[in-house]
């Protein structure tokens, strides 16, 4: 009888809970900037755990048809992660990188990589950090060789996006590539992102090209990402070498020949529709 009243005691106590987030976060939405309704969604308690999970199984597709074509070019010898989740991507990069530095927003995606895959992984040194929303601080000037974000941008607020654009650029060596998976529904985005298709947010293929420019980052290539029913969109970028060949890494410095500039178009796969979650 005790443990019923408890058990009452919890469910109510769980309901109340979610009633004042979901009071929380449509107060936020109307009355904050929408960069900053955009950082209250996105740290909601447990927001992204359910997804975690849903999306494990669908990884290694997505890598083999969407994510390494585009970057099977890059020095992954330092990574910056940003947003791994629960680390079905940091896994894999683990793979190829000698340093990953894992950044997240929230403390239980970078708790979950933890759990998963500990301070080192396939020879590979993983750093994990928690960050303010918006910003890199824990990343050195000129430190990574190349930056990563799967999935996760695509829900950032333009703002926000900005603001990690200006981050990249400062983070990335010279002659270093991004591969930044982000929204392309621009003005057809509601503030809200829970009323957009898969919580897409008001950012473009334009403004992030613009973004990138005003940074000193060279577009290599912006590519169209299929997901059902909307398309998003994977811009690739290169910071700038500045100064003389011999600070340019030689795997880099070939590259970086004309040639080789525009990556082959990647067919985009048209033959599964995305995750049905987020
Ligand atoms: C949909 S999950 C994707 C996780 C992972 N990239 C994957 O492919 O499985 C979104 C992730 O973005 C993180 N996130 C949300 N807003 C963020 C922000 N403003 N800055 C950094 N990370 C953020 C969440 O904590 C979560 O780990």
């Amino acid at each position: 009888m005790e443990s019923m009243s408890v058990m009452h005691a919890h469910r109510g106590s769980t309901l109340h809970r979610r009633v004042v987030d979901w009071i929380v976060e449509r107060a936020a939405v109307r009355l904050l900037s929408p960069r900053n309704a955009n950082l209250v969604q996105c740290r909601e308690p447990g927001m992204w755990e359910a997804y975690f999970d849903d999306v494990e199984g669908i990884f290694e597709h997505q890598w083999q048809t969407m994510i390494w074509p585009l970057v099977k070019d890059f020095d992954f010898s330092t990574v910056l992660e940003l947003s791994p989740g629960a680390g079905r991507n940091t896994q894999k990069l683990a793979t190829l990188a000698k340093r990953i530095v894992a950044v997240d927003y929230n403390q239980y995606a970078l708790d979950r990589t933890h759990a998963r895959l500990g301070d080192a992984r396939a020879g590979c040194v993983i750093e994990y950090h928690r960050n303010g929303g918006t910003d890199l601080s824990m990343v050195p000037s000129a430190s990574v060789s190349s930056v990563y974000c799967w999935d996760s941008a695509v829900h950032f607020d333009r703002d926000v996006l900005t603001a990690y654009i200006a981050e990249f650029a400062r983070v990335l060596r010279p002659g270093g590539r991004g591969f930044l998976h982000h929204s392309d529904l621009g003005a057809r985005a509601d503030t809200n992102i829970k009323r957009n298709p898969h919580w897409r947010s008001n950012v473009n293929k334009v403004l992030v090209a613009d973004e990138c420019r005003q940074n000193g980052l060279t577009v290599l290539r912006q590519q169209p990402i299929p997901w059902d029913p909307i398309v998003d969109c994977a811009t690739i970028f290169e910071r700038e070498i500045r100064g003389d060949a011999e600070s340019v890494p030689p795997r880099l410095g070939r590259s970086l020949q004309s040639e080789d500039r525009v990556v082959p178009d990647v067919p985009p796969d048209r033959s599964r529709s995305g995750p049905a979650g987020v």
